[in-house]
C-alpha cells in the first residue's frame, strides 16, 4: 500500500503536459497527451504519482477528492505582469473612448507616468497589500507561478521599493514569483528632454540589484518614443554581463526590431510582438527565444491587429501567453480570458493554448524545470476545473472556471469557500 497526503481521483481528463524536454515549439504545440479516468497522488507538497484509476486501490490517502469527471491541469503560469503599482487609471478610459492613442497619453504625462506618480507616493506596506490582493485573485483564477516586473518607480528609491515588495511577496505569499527589473519602462518627466542620463542611472542600479538578489531578469520597453533598439542593446548587454536573464517589450505598438534584438542577445523571451517582422519571427524560432504574446493588451487598447501567432508557430517558435496584468493596457488577472482571446483572435488551437499557459510560460521565466507540468517529484501545483474537457476553457468566456487550486499540495482556493 502506498501513502499519500492527498489523492485527486476520478479525473475526467488530466493534462500532465509531461512530454518532451524544454519549451514546446511549432507544430509540437498542437499535440497534447490526455489521460482519462486518472488520478494524482500528492505527498509532502509534491506529486508522488500520476496514473489511471485502475491502480487506485494501491493508495491510502489523508484526503481523497473525487473530481467527478472534471478536468485537472497544472497550475497556470503567467510569465509577464506588472504586479506592483500604486493607484489605478480608470479616469483614462474616457480618453481612450475619444480615440487618444496609448503613446499620446504617455507623451502628455499620463499613462505609465501617472502610475509612476502614484507608486512613488505609496508606502511599501500599501504596495504590498495591494499586490497581495491581486495575487489572491490570480490564484483564484488558477495561476500558481508568475513573473512580476518593477518599472513604476523610474528612480532608484521607488524601483528598489517595488523590488523589495516582490521579495516580501515571494516569502509571504503562496504564489511562486519570478522578479524582473524594468527600470527602463518609460522616460520619467524630470528627464523628458534628456533621457540618456536616466538610462545610465538605471544601468548603474544593476550591480546592486544583482548583489541583493532582487531580480532574475532585466526588461526594457523598446518602442518608438521610449527606448530605441541601440539604447536597448547597450543596456541589456550590461545586464547580461552581470548574469541577468534578458526580456524585451518588443514591437508592441510599432515594428522597431525588438524581436531581432532579443534573438541577437539570446533573450529568454520577446514579449508582445504585434508588429514583429518576418525576419524577427525566423530569428526567434532559430535562437529558441520564447514568443510571449499578450492579446489582452491588443484587446484593451482597441487595436485591430493581433500578434501573428500562427506565423510564429509555423516558423517553429515556442509561444507563451500572458495577461500583461497592469493598470493601463491590460487591467485583468484573468488568464482564462486571455486563453479565449488567443482562440478567437490569435487563432491558436486549444492544444497550443494549453502549452502556452503552462510549460512554455514556465520556460519563459526560467521556471521550466519547476512549474508547468504534472510530474512525479514536482511541486503539486494543480487546478481542478469546473469543465468536462480541456476544449471548454478557451471556449466559454468571461467567467472563472476554477473549482479548486492546489499550491504545493495545499488547497489555496475552493469555489464558494472563504479560505
Ligand atoms: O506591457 N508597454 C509597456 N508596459 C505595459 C503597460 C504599462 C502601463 O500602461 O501601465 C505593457 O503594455
Ligand atoms: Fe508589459
Amino acid at each position: 500500500m502506498q501513502e499519500a497526503d492527498l489523492l485527486l481521483y476520478n479525473i475526467g481528463q488530466l493534462l500532465t503536459m509531461d512530454h518532451g524536454n524544454g519549451p514546446v515549439r511549432g507544430r509540437e504545440m498542437g499535440k497534447l497527451q490526455v489521460l482519462h479516468n486518472a488520478y494524482v497522488a500528492v505527498r509532502d507538497g509534491r506529486i508522488a504519482a500520476v496514473g489511471e484509476n485502475g491502480e487506485l486501490q494501491n493508495w491510502s490517502a489523508g484526503v481523497r477528492l473525487n473530481c467527478e469527471g472534471k478536468l485537472v491541469t497544472p497550475g497556470l503560469v503567467d510569465p509577464h505582469t506588472h504586479l506592483v503599482f500604486g493607484g489605478s487609471r480608470e479616469h483614462e478610459l474616457a480618453l481612450k473612448q475619444k480615440g487618444v492613442p496609448y503613446l499620446d497619453i504617455l507623451k502628455q504625462g499620463g499613462g505609465i507616468l501617472s502610475t509612476v506618480r502614484m507608486t512613488r507616493r505609496a508606502s511599501e506596506q500599501e504596495l504590498f497589500e495591494k499586490a497581495s490582493f491581486h495575487l489572491d485573485r490570480m490564484l483564484a483564477y488558477g495561476i500558481t507561478t508568475m513573473e512580476a516586473k518593477s518599472g513604476y518607480g523610474l528612480d532608484m528609491e521607488t524601483e528598489l521599493k517595488q523590488l523589495q515588495v516582490v521579495q516580501r511577496l515571494q516569502a509571504e505569499h503562496d504564489m511562486d514569483i519570478v522578479s524582473t527589473f524594468l527600470g527602463a519602462h518609460a522616460i520619467p518627466e524630470e528627464y523628458r528632454d534628456n533621457p540618456a542620463p536616466f538610462l545610465q542611472q538605471m544601468k548603474e542600479m544593476l550591480p546592486l540589484i544583482k548583489e541583493q538578489g532582487l531580480a532574475q531578469f532585466v526588461d526594457i520597453f523598446c518602442e518608438t518614443g521610449v527606448f530605441s533598439v541601440s539604447q536597448s542593446r547597450d543596456y541589456l548587454q550590461a545586464a547580461r554581463e552581470l548574469g541577468f536573464g534578458i526580456k524585451i517589450h518588443a514591437d508592441e505598438i510599432e515594428p522597431l526590431g525588438g524581436a531581432e534584438l532579443a534573438a541577437e542577445l539570446g533573450a529568454i523571451s520577446a514579449d508582445h510582438l504585434v508588429g514583429i517582422s518576418e525576419k524577427g519571427m525566423q530569428m526567434l524560432a532559430e535562437r529558441g527565444v520564447i514568443a510571449c504574446l499578450l492579446p489582452g493588451t491588443t484587446f484593451y487598447l482597441g487595436k485591430p491587429t493581433y500578434a501573428p501567432a500562427r506565423k510564429l508557430i509555423e516558423a517553429g517558435a515556442a509561444v507563451a501567453l500572458s495577461t500583461d496584468f497592469n493598470p493601463g493596457s491590460s487591467p485583468t488577472e484573468n488568464l482564462q480570458f486571455i486563453m479565449n482571446l488567443a482562440a478567437l483572435y490569435l487563432k491558436m488551437s486549444p492544444e497550443e493554448i494549453w502549452h502556452a499557459v503552462t510549460v512554455n510560460a514556465a520556460y519563459a521565466i526560467g521556471y521550466g524545470e519547476e512549474a508547468g507540468k504534472i510530474k512525479a517529484g514536482r511541486k503539486a501545483d494543480l487546478v481542478v476545473w469546473d469543465a468536462p474537457n480541456y476544449l471548454y476553457i478557451p471556449y466559454h468566456y468571461g467567467v472563472n472556471h476554477v473549482h479548486s487550486v492546489f499550491k504545493n499540495g495545499k488547497r489555496v482556493f475552493a469555489k464558494g469557500a472563504s479560505m
